[in-house]
């Protein structure tokens, strides 16, 4: 596919207008794999490596998922935003194509910026990784709340609900009409605390392990929403991973634990204990979501497994608690000590 002419054009033609490849220069094509909803290239330029990415209207997974293709443009807008917080936590920006969909950033070396959830499969869990990325998130978030041009740059609901409201969410309402109102309520919080710049997509398998810290990727979820979403849907990942990797529980658990203490402390928009509530609130509709919504997690196979994320999901979403404290204990007891 890499390889194909036609695709070798397209790229051609869309890094001769970002200026990054002379008319009659050589370029080789490589897929990278991992994602499921753009076409992601390693492209090999006399200047060195760079990586291309380009939005796909279909993703490539069994549900059918559209989302409109111009998300590639809300995501490089948020590595720019991002870059002026944190500079060290997002690849650099190198040119863009609007009209073929397409970004072009700094290629990282997976030898030297592993995949965070590689290394968390790998029994590598790092607490020190998880306080980063709390605190990158926070200081993205305070500076975005605070910056009057954003809502406007990253009127997005029209992206984000489809995307990430209807498939994890919408979808694991109409799996349990028993809690749908719980989760109909979720989202109806979510869209309504419009107070910062969303990620959307902060997942251990979208962040890189570099030497200076967390490296953030795959923006293309970017909204002007509530960034209780980017926490919750953070933690829910090192949740889950309790189940995929039982031996590691104890240290997923302090990475929850530190991450979220983290990201609260710098929470400085809003009082830390109504974003922690909603995070709190929204943490079980997520888990149950990863698995029934139309996003299952690869990695839960096992039906017994399944059952008990959603015993406790469908616990907490009915008898909701207002702190993470107390969302951690139920998962220990409940999930990862069997
Ligand atoms: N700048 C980069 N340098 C090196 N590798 C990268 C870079 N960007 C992405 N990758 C690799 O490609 C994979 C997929 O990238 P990305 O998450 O942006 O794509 P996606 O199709 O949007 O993914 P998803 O399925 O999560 O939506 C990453 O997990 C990473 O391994
Ligand atoms: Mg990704």
């Amino acid at each position: 596919m890499s390889d194909s002419p036609g695709q070798l054009s397209i790229f051609r033609t869309a890094l001769e207008r970002m200026g990054l490849l002379a008319p009659h220069e050589a370029l080789r094509a490589e897929p990278l794999t991992g994602g499921v909803s753009s076409d992601i290239f390693r492209i090999d330029l006399a200047r060195g490596p760079i990586c291309v990415k380009r939005a796909l209207a279909q993703l490539k997974v069994i549900a059918d998922w559209r989302a409109p293709v111009e998300r590639n443009r809300y995501e490089v807008e948020w590595m720019r935003v991002a870059a002026a917080v944190v500079p060290q936590a997002v690849p650099a920006i190198l040119g863009e194509d609007r009209e073929a969909g397409m970004f072009a950033m700094a290629y990282l070396d997976p030898a030297t910026h592993p995949v965070w959830k590689t290394q968390l499969r790998d029994g590598i869990v790092d607490a020190g990784t998880a306080r980063e990325v709390g605190r990158c998130l926070a200081r993205i978030h305070a500076h975005t709340a605070t910056d009057a041009t954003i809502p406007a740059r990253f009127d997005t609901d029209a992206i984000f609900t489809p995307i990430r409201l209807e498939p994890y969410l919408a979808a694991t309402a109409l799996a349990h009409p028993e809690c749908a109102e719980a989760l109909t309520r979720l989202i109806e919080t979510t869209r309504s605390n419009k107070r910062a710049l969303v990620h959307g997509d902060v997942s251990p398998k979208n962040i890189l392990v570099g030497p200076d810290g967390p490296v953030f990727l795959d923006a293309e979820c970017a909204w002007y929403g509530d960034p209780a979403f980017d926490l919750a849907f953070c933690l829910n990942h090192l949740l889950l991973k309790c189940v995929w990797r039982p031996a590691s529980w104890v240290s997923l658990l302090h990475s929850f634990s530190t991450l979220y203490q983290t990201y609260l402390a710098g929470a400085t928009w809003e009082p830390a204990a109504d974003l922690e509530a909603r995070v709190a609130h929204l943490l079980p509709g997520l888990f149950l979501a990863r698995i029934d919504g139309k996003s299952p997690v690869e990695y839960i196979t096992d039906d017994r497994d399944r059952a008990k994320v959603r015993r406790v999901a469908l616990q907490l979403l009915h008898n909701p608690v207002d702190n993470l404290a107390r969302v951690q204990d139920t998962w220990r007891a409940d999930i990862a000590r069997w």
